[in-house]
């Protein structure tokens, strides 16, 4: 299959996000690399998604799981050489699968030649003014600049040794201390990162990941706020909907993205972007407009509960949301940052709880609590996420999967301290678990070493359950959830229509329906009691139909004949049953 040259490929694609390190390990080092991915290339193709996401690749110590990057323009030696990429993506566009990489720009690791000869270079060097550098507050500049604090927890300032050994200045990291925040006033950084996305998009990568694409403009010009009158860092700019934050969504950044659009357009097709912007839900259309990057994440879904209200709710706010901007909509119930939805949803706590740290994303009250595994209801979660994705995968827009969601692949909580990886958990001394459980290596077969991932074990801990959800054990079998994701995609292609949906009436409130514009019916019943479906031929379901009727927590597809607004022949449900311990 050729590459399309369709410059709109990206508007309702199935993009399928990889962690390199987690995917296939083909050398045997335990950690996963780019020939691994080449090798899983019939993998990606029979799964049927539209394009790959991939997570950093770029040479990195690893203090954030590659998002610390040593040098934008290689590829880390662990992982494999650019003569490696460039097959890959030979391989993947020989399929007709899009590559998409992700750019980190807020910030570069400290190994980084530019941090490095920052430090060597002294203060008032043109090196410091690359990064964020700043005098100590007290009598010998002994206090950090101000009391702000890093996302990943403890302090937002480190403070360097000068090169003739005196305790020196400070300089910026909004992530861990190995993450120097770069000075985006500086026309250097700038042309930097243009000639960054021309290196990738010249070796054939078709869209590009924007990393906090909110976070690089900053106005550190004025006497510094308190962190408490910054509100709680990390969780986006819900407080300063108005451009006023330091640094989070400051309006100039759109100046940077206009540039890089520019650069975006010089391709046929042009080059894409999806921003992660974590910001007021009235400041992302800029992020996703023509002008600027032209998609940004609407994270809505990921956070939500298992709930048909909020469902419906979020799904209306975002398709308006994504008119007003011009792109489509993006949908994500699982990425390399939260709990995997498949745990989330057998959660009795998943909902957000803010004082649960890590920004208060689903599922951290569980991780706190231990990560037992008997404290998740695991049919009900999975159940309720093959549910969601099928929901999900009929929206009008772009939905992003997460390797290993097409396995229904559960979290794994219980890591042991020792093996964690996540610095958000030795940065905030353990009270922040975080996010290694959704990073574990994939099985592909039920036995042997590390299920198949690689020759020589996995560099986080696998545990024995996973080799039930090995790829080989559900390969070819009716009703497993690799199975159910193979056809939902191969229909998804089939079934592709305008980016628009009618809601259906369905007579009550735990019963979801929507018709996109050629009779595609999507029924998601979100209570425990089966209920009714409409008219017309059942094209999949999301587990086994019970006398015709779609049981609780399982969704429909159906190609409708009659194109009336109305599901009829549905009753109100029953009484729900009681709710199982441990079901949310
Ligand atoms: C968002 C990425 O998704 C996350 O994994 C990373 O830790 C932070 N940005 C910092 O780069």
């Amino acid at each position: 299959m050729s590459i399309s040259q369709d410059p709109n490929w990206w508007r309702q694609a199935a993009v399928y996000q990889i962690y390199p390190r987690s995917f296939a390990d083909a050398d045997g080092n335990g950690i996963g690399d780019l020939q691994g991915i080449t090798s899983r290339v019939p993998y990606l193709n029979e799964l049927g998604i539209d394009a790959v996401w991939l997570s950093p690749f770029y040479p990195s110590a690893l203090a954030d799981g590659g998002y610390d990057v040593d040098d934008y323009r290689e590829v880390d030696p662990k992982i494999g050489t650019l003569e490696d990429f460039d097959e890959m993506v030979a391989a993947l566009h020989a399929e007709g699968i899009k590559v998409v990489v992700d750019i980190v720009p807020n910030h570069s690791s400290d190994r980084h030649e530019w941090f490095r000869q920052a430090l060597a270079a002294g203060p008032g060097s043109p090196e410091r003014e690359r990064y964020i550098f700043r005098d100590g507050l007290g009598e010998h500049g002994e206090l950090p600049p101000s009391d702000w604090e890093s996302v990943f927890g403890g302090p937002a300032w480190e403070r360097v040794t000068e090169p003739d050994g005196s305790p020196g200045q400070w300089y910026l990291h909004l992530f861990a201390k190995e993450q120097p925040d770069f000075n985006w006033d500086n026309p250097e950084v700038r042309e930097d990162f243009l000639t960054t996305l021309r290196f990738w998009s010249d070796r054939g990568v078709d869209g590009f990941r924007i990393d906090v694409a909110h976070a690089l403009t900053k106005n550190l010009e004025e006497t510094l706020p308190k962190q408490a009158e910054l509100g709680q860092l990390g969780t986006g700019a819900d407080g300063f909907i108005d451009g006023s934050h330091p640094y989070w969504d400051r309006d100039e950044v759109h100046e940077i993205y206009a540039q890089w659009r520019k650069l975006f357009d010089e391709y046929d097709p042009p080059r894409t972007a999806v921003a992660e912007a974590w910001v007021h839900p009235e400041r992302r259309a800029r992020y996703a407009s023509p002008e600027g990057l032209g998609q940004a994440f609407n994270f809505d879904l990921l956070m939500a509960e298992f709930d048909a209200g909020k469902f419906q709710q979020i799904i209306t706010k975002n398709l308006t949301e994504a008119e007003t901007s011009g792109a489509s909509s993006t949908w994500v119930f699982s990425n390399h940052d939260v709990v995997r939805h498949a745990t989330r949803f057998g959660l009795s706590d998943s909902t957000v709880t803010p004082e649960h740290g890590n920004n208060g994303k689903p599922g951290n009250a569980w991780l706190l609590n231990g990560g037992h595994r008997e404290d998740v209801d695991v049919d009900l979660g999975l159940r309720r996420a093959r549910a969601a994705t099928l929901l999900m995968l009929a929206l009008p827009g772009s939905s992003y999967l997460y390797q290993g969601e097409e396995l229904g692949l559960q979290e794994v909580g219980d890591i042991p301290a020792e093996a964690r990886q996540d610095p958000t958990f030795f940065r905030s001394r353990g009270a922040e678990i975080g996010r290694d459980g959704c990073r574990v290596p994939l099985p592909w077969t039920s036995a042997g070493s590390s299920f198949g991932f690689g020759e020589d074990g996995a560099h986080l801990p696998q545990p024995g359950w996973f080799a039930d959800y090995a790829v080989e054990v559900q390969e070819g079998q009716q009703g497993s959830t690799l199975e159910l994701y193979r056809a939902a995609l191969r229909l998804r292609r089939e079934l592709q229509t305008e980016e628009s949906l009618e809601w259906l009436k369905t007579g009550h409130k735990d019963v979801l329906a929507f018709m996109r514009p050629n009779g595609w019916v999507t029924v998601t019943n979100f209570s425990d009691v089966k209920a009714p479906l409409p008219a017309g031929e059942v094209l999949l379901t999301s587990a086994e139909l019970n006398d015709g009727m779609l049981p609780g927590a399982a969704t429909a597809w159906i190609r409708r004949t009659s194109l009336d607004a109305t599901v009829t022949g549905m009753p109100e449900p029953r009484q729900r049953s009681p709710k199982r311990s441990g079901a949310q």
